[in-house]
């Protein structure tokens, strides 16, 4: 496992997008998982900004969403559908995100993670991470061998996303999720965090015990994990990095 921490959050967007971009030179062909959450943003925008430049080049690039709510049209705000639309605006030809409004969400999840599989897999896969220590809809409780699901939703991730469906009764009840030992078959994780409220969980995800009641402490597991924090999220770390 790798730490890198960088100044700032216009770092770790400039960093991140580095990593995407250099994995995505050496492989056109990529598969990517991406999450949504704020954190990524800046590096969403800054992977957009170098494609439309020429600077990188994902018309090859096959981009995967890691989690969906349940239970609510493609178009509803909030959504994470939405979300790929607003923000990634790049390698848009091949966006792969698992339906909302799917009839049988259960069973859409596990078979939007057995096409990936049958795809060859993520190559790789960035990830934030949930003040509680979720990492996509895997929220505490999950076990490292967790598959592809649905979930609830905890009240502070449902709390999260209020703003964007428009109000806390908006946001549905359950989501679905790539489980974690799904994550974990990725060939590369690249972890993103920026902002001081992270900093305590950050420590617990890379220093505790791998434990489900912090589902990020299971990539300690993966021998090929990046943490790019920036240094607010790096601050309660005891070792040298
Ligand atoms: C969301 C997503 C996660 C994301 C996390 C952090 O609920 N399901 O994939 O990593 O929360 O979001 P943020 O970056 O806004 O803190």
């Amino acid at each position: 496992m790798r730490v890198e921490v960088v100044a700032d959050e216009a770092a770790l967007a400039i960093r991140a997008a580095d990593l995407v971009c250099d994995a995505v030179r050496a492989k056109p062909a990529t598969r990517l998982g991406l999450p949504t959450g704020n954190t990524p943003i800046p590096a969403y925008a800054e992977i957009a900004r170098r494609v439309a430049v020429g600077e990188a080049d994902f018309s090859r690039a096959d981009i995967y969403g890691i989690d969906e709510f349940a239970g609510v049209a493609r178009t509803t705000p909030g959504t994470n559908s939405m979300f790929y639309r607003q923000y990634v605006h790049f390698g848009q030809r091949a966006l792969h995100c698992p339906n909302p409004s799917a009839t049988e969400p259960d069973e859409h999840i596990r078979a939007f993670a057995d096409a990936l599989r049958r795809a060859g897999g993520l190559d790789l896969c960035v990830l934030g991470i949930g003040v509680n220590g979720h990492i996509a809809f895997n929220e505490p409780g999950s076990p490292r061998d967790s598959r592809a699901r649905v979930v609830e939703l905890t009240p502070a991730s449902r709390e999260a996303h209020a703003t964007t469906f428009g109000s806390l009764d908006a946001v549905p009840s359950h989501g679905m999720t790539l489980g974690v030992a799904d994550l974990l078959e990725a060939r590369r994780i690249v972890v993103l965090v920026s902002a001081a409220r992270k900093a305590t969980v950050v420590r617990a995800a890379i220093e505790g015990a791998q434990t489900a009641g912090v589902p990020a402490s299971w990539l300690q597991s993966h021998g090929g994990v990046t943490w790019l924090l920036d240094a607010a999220a790096a601050a309660a770390l005891s070792r040298g990095t």
